[in-house]
């Protein structure tokens, strides 16, 4: 019989570790540093991001969470009756709540998430208060394209919600890639139904309100993205000292996006693992980027993933929309 030896053990990565191992061995190395922000959503990083949500600068959640609550009738007879609710990112337990709560009887709600652990902690909270909803969870990355299960109820209209103006974070080809699977997903198999989606999005503002949003006074957005140096050196071995590195975070004009930087203060070496990376003073690794768009530009989008915008509902300031499209013709 053979057994592992403590070396092996040791090593041992999961699948999740390995491929946080190979993105950010990846990313250090390229001219331009860039880490996948999808990384800054660690148990910690979670839990500043819920705090990032309740900054007086971080206006998305607030705004979406109140356009929801003002026009939730108006959504729930866009989705119409009894129907199939197909959620991508279940983190966003309050605004689903809001929802949900406005649908006239939703016969089924299928929240779509990557992180298993968080979405059975949300179901559990929504079984809670909505008894007599069926919930059928999936554990999949939805940046990647999946089936939906074929034994969905027929006859019923499917409506994809993607809240939290996440898609912001998918370039245009990923964000039309994403629309179009989504759209298959809401088709149903008798063309009853033409698919819908509701879909959050950051509109394009002044950067006096963008840049505090992503830079807030408490320094929260800056621990955030800082964590991820924290998590690198805790999972990955690496030797970040963060006391040389500090967030920025810069509106780039060409696309329209916020990003956000972690920006090297001196010269220096770091090593992650056995690979060591240079670093020059000023230069930055980018961790995130936060698209913002115009209606009109958003409607570009949509149409090329075989979407039309049906209709918008916004705040009055017009700093967020929901967007209700229905299958191209
Ligand atoms: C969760 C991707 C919508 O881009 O506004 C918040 C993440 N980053 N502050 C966003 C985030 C910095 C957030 N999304």
């Amino acid at each position: 019989m053979s057994f592992p030896s403590t070396a092996q053990i040791a090593f041992a990565m999961d699948a999740q570790t390995s491929a946080f191992e190979a993105d950010v061995l990846n990313g250090l190395a390229q001219p331009v540093k860039t880490l996948p922000s999808r990384w800054l959503y660690d148990d910690i990083g979670s839990a500043l991001f819920e705090q990032i949500t309740a900054l007086p600068e971080y206006y998305p959640t607030r705004t979406e969470t109140a356009i929801l609550k003002e026009h939730a009738a108006s959504l729930a007879a866009f989705c119409g009756q009894q129907s199939i609710i197909v959620e991508y990112g279940a983190g966003a337990i309050v605004k689903t709540g809001i929802l949900l709560d406005a649908l006239q009887e939703p016969s089924l709600y299928i929240p779509v998430d990557i992180a298993g652990d968080f979405l059975a902690q949300s179901i559990q909270q929504l079984r809670s208060s909505f008894q007599r909803l069926d919930i059928l969870p999936i554990a999949a990355d939805f940046t990647q394209h999946f089936p939906m299960p074929t034994e969905l109820p027929e006859g019923l209209q499917r409506v994809g919600v993607f809240l939290g103006s996440t898609i912001g974070n998918l370039n245009k080809d990923e964000a039309v890639k994403f629309l179009n699977m989504a759209r298959q997903h809401a088709q149903s198999r008798t063309g009853a139904f033409p698919g819908k989606a509701l879909i959050g999005i950051d509109l394009v503002k002044s950067i006096d309100i963008l840049l505090p949003a992503y830079d807030d006074a408490a320094g929260i957005t800056a621990a955030f993205n800082l964590n991820l140096l924290t998590r690198i050196n805790r999972e990955l071995d690496g030797t970040f000292d963060l006391s040389g590195f500090r967030h920025e975070a810069r509106w780039n004009e060409t696309e329209s996006a916020i990003e956000m930087h972690i920006v090297s203060e001196t010269n220096q070496r770091v090593s992650v693992g056995r690979k060591e990376f240079t670093f020059a003073k000023g230069e930055s690794i980018q961790t995130e980027s936060s698209r913002k768009y115009t209606l009109e530009q958003f409607a570009d989008i949509a149409r090329r993933g075989g979407w039309e915008i049906a209709g918008s509902w916004t705040d009055r300031d017009h700093l967020f929309a929901v967007a209700g499209l229905v299958e191209a013709k």
